[in-house]
């Protein structure tokens, strides 16, 4: 972690990545660590402020999570959401009732003292309550920051300010003023700047890939999505040639997509990138295979031989580098409390690599959201065409093709998903839009075009989501639909219907197999 940003202890809550992102927002740096760590452990990280998050339990349970004692007494102001709020009152000699029933949802609160962390918020202001405990003392010398309308605490600091505790949730959209609340905090409260930039974190990783790898070389996945384009250029930027980036084509890609990945990357930033076409070995290792969960493990293990192969010609390479991000590092364990292990991003299919060919990983982007990623990307002079891509699974158009996938139905499909995507780009849409995509169905209608007879069905598939892990539907207008059905089926030999899902996720899931 960079000095001078914020450590967010977490307790659980499941807000504490929003927190993250909004203090990121900010141009902070802020860091997710498990709510064990010690006050000698934040002590090395020189952060400028702490937070503890909320989370599900209640101080009042025996086996609730708590605080090293150390951490309160560092001289690093710390602000503590609903969870942390309730533990710093426990911990400093405060009292939190535990309430049956406890308060969800939209509350008003009145300020009552409008410096600190209230400053240039209305005296009256709209807050996300989610909490069941709430304090009933504070503790001595401390003040009232702020109460809800029907009186419950909402907001309390020590003397000196320098422990702030907030009942709500500051961090949602449904808390207006949330943002200056958080503001306060970053600027006013823990004297923070706001210096954490893309081309500061270039400047910073560029530095830190050039000392850890001297004159030795880097072996690049890329996948054609952005995380590791990025990635490749980004180590293009730190070590020029010593970066050899290796795409592998396992012919499940969309249309053009290996070839333009590797034009804006060769071309554009003059990236040392090697394509292998490897379509003709994927391709026979899934005849006849119609299990996703087979296609993938196929797909998997085939990516890590042909990978293996291409990479023996590159014979004094010591690291491996890849797209990891922050989602996946906090997945990996911060939250289970187990530290954030390294994890292969299981979708560059690399899983078993390092390991196996004896080098060590780089991760430049691991500390960064999806949307950072992007921004460095764009500072990078990578082209948006690139950068605003849509997710796309690891193995690929196979998931996308129920039943067998043959060279074939790969061609539908690849013509149907573009005429697709090229229509969601004229009209505007594609970026309002998080994964747009066409699925190849297994089933056969009969249709008439013609004096031939048709069987194909091709379904249609747009989702908004800030993650992937929910997501609800797009309400794509008729007008379009209508153009790009008709598209499809006048232009793509053998599909004589499309249909169009309108299933969130939960209960359904963004692809179909
Ligand atoms: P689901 O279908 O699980 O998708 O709602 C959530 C996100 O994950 C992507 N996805 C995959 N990515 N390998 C990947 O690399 C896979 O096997 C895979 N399956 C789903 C999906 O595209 C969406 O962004």
């Amino acid at each position: 972690m960079p000095a001078g940003g914020i450590l967010i202890l977490d307790y659980g809550s499941q807000y504490t990545q929003l927190i993250a992102r909004r203090i990121r927002e900010q141009h902070v740096f802020s860091e997710i660590v498990p709510c064990g760590i010690t006050g000698r452990q934040i002590l090395e990280k020189q952060p400028k402020g702490i937070i503890l998050s909320g989370g599900p339990s209640s101080v009042n349970e025996p086996d609730a999570p708590g605080i090293d004692p150390d951490v309160l007494d560092l001289p690093i102001p710390i602000l503590g959401i609903c969870y942390g709020l309730q533990l710093m009152t426990l911990r400093y000699g405060g009292k939190v009732h535990t309430v049956g029933s406890g308060e969800y949802g939209v509350a008003e609160i009145e300020i009552r003292n409008p410096d600190v962390i209230f400053r240039n918020v209305s005296s009256s202001t709209r807050v996300w309550m989610s909490h069941r405990d709430r304090v009933e003392s504070v503790p001595e010398g401390w003040n009232i920051l702020a109460e809800t309308t029907n009186r419950v605490i909402a907001a309390v600091s020590n003397a000196d300010d320098t422990r702030l505790g907030i009942q709500f949730h500051p961090e949602v959209v449904h808390t207006p003023e949330g943002e200056t609340i958080l503001r306060n905090f970053l600027f006013r409260i823990a004297q923070c700047s706001a210096d954490w930039t893309p081309g500061n974190f270039i400047q910073e990783q560029v530095e830190i890939i050039r000392r850890r790898v001297g004159h030795r070389k880097v072996l690049v996945g890329v996948s054609g999505g952005v995380d590791s384009t990025v990635t490749a250029s980004l180590l293009n930027r730190a070590i020029g040639d010593q970066a050899i980036a290796v795409m592998i084509d396992h012919g499940l890609l969309r249309k053009n997509e290996a070839a333009d990945c590797v034009t804006a990357l060769r071309d554009g930033l003059g990236v040392n990138i090697h394509l292998y076409d490897q379509s003709d070995i994927f391709l026979s290792r899934l005849t006849n295979i119609e299990d996703p969960e087979k296609k993938r493990k196929i797909i998997g293990e085939q990516f890590i031989r042909s990978f293996e192969q291409v990479s023996r010609q590159f014979c004094d390479v010591d690291f491996l580098a890849q797209g990891t991000l922050y989602p996946d590092v906090i997945e990996s364990g911060v939250n289970a409390g187990r530290g954030t292990a390294a994890v292969i991003k299981s979708h560059h299919n690399v899983g078993g690599l390092p390991d196996k060919m004896d080098l060590d990983l780089i991760e430049p982007l691991r500390d960064l959201f999806k949307d950072e990623v992007r921004n460095v990307g764009r500072e990078l002079g990578l082209p948006e065409s690139l950068i605003g891509r849509h997710p796309f699974p690891g193995p690929g158009l196979a998931v996308r093709i129920l039943g067998p996938v043959t060279l074939e139905r790969l061609e539908i499909l690849r013509a149907a998903d573009d005429i697709y995507l090229r229509g969601l780009h004229e009209e505007g849409l594609y970026r309002e839009i998080w994964q747009a995509f066409a699925v190849l169905l297994p089933i056969r209608t009969v249709g008439v075009m013609g004096d031939q007879r048709t069987y194909d069905n091709v379904a249609l598939r747009a989702v908004t989501s800030t993650d992937g892990m929910t997501a609800d539907w797009y309400p794509l207008p008729n007008r379009v639909l209508r153009t790009l059905s008709s598209r499809i089926v006048n232009s793509v030999d053998g599909v004589n219907r499309v249909v169009m899902d309108i299933t969130s996720k939960p209960p359904g899931t963004i692809e179909w197999e």
